[in-house]
């Protein structure tokens, strides 16, 4: 596969549908909303959209619970409204990727209508049912991903059921073949109407324990934390099996011309990396979230960065997200200052970036009042924290009453500044963040160094991290200051004659630096 394959040189973009752009006035985000914001996507620069699930769905976990894997929510539109969108995305030279579900289905899913409607139906096996322990107990003691038990008991048939996330998200068993069969023809129906690629649900979880046995204990464990990781997650997901499965999901893409199958998978670096598959059989991109989780410092961010670039197996491409529909947003996790360090560390490392939408205008956290809670997940486990809701607030485009993302008042509630954080105002605002966001994404796709060079730790003395890549001849070094005190970065072994291509400051361009770069607080430098 070429370097110069879509996926590897360009950007993704996140959009979650629900919260991008209202076109009915119902206050929830559609498709048709959607293709109406594509131009602005084009001027931001990105190549590729991903959108989180649209399918029909009784929104228990809000799509991620699918009723119907070849069809369209009326919430978001119709099947027109999808064949138009999928048009206007090719129009304008931009790929389309799509969410696919695969872990689990809706509990209202006629699959599993049939498979709980008796032991002997013939899709009983499509779903994970196991007996009870003799005592009438759950068959073993994995929980939930949203807390409590994963096991729910059917009176009528006198079994239990897994469900990984909540109780109407049954599980499916991926080693029923016909279950497989079934499934790869959801790709092939989304894979002929030209869709680019897909982003895989929890695509580690897709094989169980055999033996489904019991889950060690997490001695880490504290009672703040998700329930859920008050076991090790030895024997309910990362099976060795499941290698095999996803091999077979990337068979059906190679059938279609340069898709991409990008897995969502939260595991250790060196487990991470298994996920390319054996020969780079697996998923081209397993999504990599360590910038999600990292200490930010320094130290921590060089130190993760080094170990993936040695960990990544022959041939195979790295990424990097910075955010999510599932995870606080940049911006409250290390401040509005270092999110534009982090925006210019995501647009400068080698491997494909993905943004979530939202963050190049700096959305913060946004608080909810507990009426307006909308996440499943805080509604199980309330006040730990750990709710989405606040991440996944409309997108703001101008200062009117609902920021241009509706008519009426959206499904959860828009940022406290949304008359100063939208993108018609910081468009005005050439220092802005969304400004540089611009910059750096303009700068990445016009320097082969940046968008699929290589890359080379440099080491430095100070709470800077530096890093330098190339291409041909060609050299660019990058210098982020990852703390909010000034800095003098002491570079060893850099190319001479450097100028400033881009500071997050937006400032400075052409300005020359020797081997003692001086960055002021939060500052970021591209130099070359
Ligand atoms: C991961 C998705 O990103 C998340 O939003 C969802 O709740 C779970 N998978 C279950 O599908």
């Amino acid at each position: 596969m070429p370097a110069n394959t879509w996926w590897k040189n360009g950007i993704v973009y996140q959009i979650y549908p629900r919260s991008f752009q209202d076109s009915n006035g119902d206050g929830v985000g559609d498709l048709r909303g959607i293709a109406s914001r594509l131009d602005y996507l084009v001027d931001l620069g990105i190549n590729a959209v991903w959108i989180s699930p649209i399918f029909p769905s009784p929104m228990a976990d809000f799509g991620y619970d699918v009723s119907d894997y070849c069809g369209i929510h009326p919430l978001f539109g119709s099947m027109e409204d999808f064949d138009h969108l999928i048009a206007e995305v090719h129009r304008r030279g931009l790929k389309l990727i799509l969410d696919f579900v695969p872990n689990h289905s809706s509990d209202r899913h006629p699959w599993f209508k049939e498979s709980r409607s008796s032991r002997n139906n013939p899709k009983r096996d499509w779903y994970i049912w196991r007996d009870p322990k003799p005592d009438g107990s759950p068959p073993n003691n994995w929980v939930s991903n949203f807390g409590g038990s994963a096991w729910q008991f059917d009176e009528a048939t006198g079994q239990y059921y897994y469900h990984a996330f909540l109780k109407e998200q049954p599980d499916l068993n991926w080693r029923n073949p016909e279950l497989r069969q079934a499934m790869h023809n959801v790709l092939r129906f989304w894979l002929d109407k030209g869709v680019d690629g897909f982003r895989v649900d929890v695509i580690w979880h897709l094989i169980k324990d055999a033996q489904f046995r019991d889950n060690p204990r997490n001695p880490a464990w504290h009672p703040d934390r998700p329930e859920i990781e008050s076991l090790l997650q030895v024997h309910s997901n990362d099976q060795e099996e499941v290698h095999d499965v996803i091999a077979g999901m990337r068979r059906i893409l190679d059938e279609y011309k340069d898709r991409v199958l990008i897995g969502e998978i939260y595991l250790p670096t060196d487990r991470l990396v298994t996920y390319y598959g054996k020969d780079l059989s697996g998923a081209h991109l397993p999504f990599n979230f360590q910038l999600i989780q990292a200490a930010w410092n320094a130290r921590a961010i060089s130190h993760l960065v080094n170990e993936y670039e040695a960990a990544l197996p022959e041939g195979a491409w790295p990424n990097w997200v910075l955010g999510n529909h599932d995870q606080p947003r940049i911006a409250a996790r290390i401040g509005a200052e270092q999110a534009r360090v982090a925006a210019m560390l995501l647009l400068t490392l080698r491997g494909t970036p993905t943004m979530y939408y939202g963050d190049e205008i700096g959305l913060p956290r946004v608080e909810i009042p507990p009426n307006r809670v909308q996440d499943p997940w805080e509604k199980n486990e309330p006040g730990l924290g750990f709710g989405r809701d606040p991440a996944r607030t409309p997108m703001q485009w101008d200062g009117s009453t609902f920021a241009g993302f509706s008519t009426v008042q959206p499904w959860l509630p828009l940022g406290p500044d949304h008359e100063h954080d939208n993108v018609e105002a910081l468009s005005r605002d050439s220092g802005s963040i969304l400004s540089l966001y611009r910059q750096l994404i303009r700068l990445r796709r016009s320097t082969p160094e940046l968008a699929i060079g290589d890359y080379h730790p440099i080491p430095t003395e100070s709470p800077a991290f530096a890093f330098l890549r190339t291409y041909g001849e060609g050299r660019r070094v990058v210098v982020l200051n990852v703390s909010g005190e000034p800095t003098a970065a002491k570079l060893v072994s850099v190319p001479d004659g450097l100028r400033v291509k881009l500071s997050t400051y937006l400032d400075r361009v052409g300005e020359a630096v020797g081997v003692n770069v001086a960055l002021r607080p939060n500052e970021g430098l591209v130099l070359g």
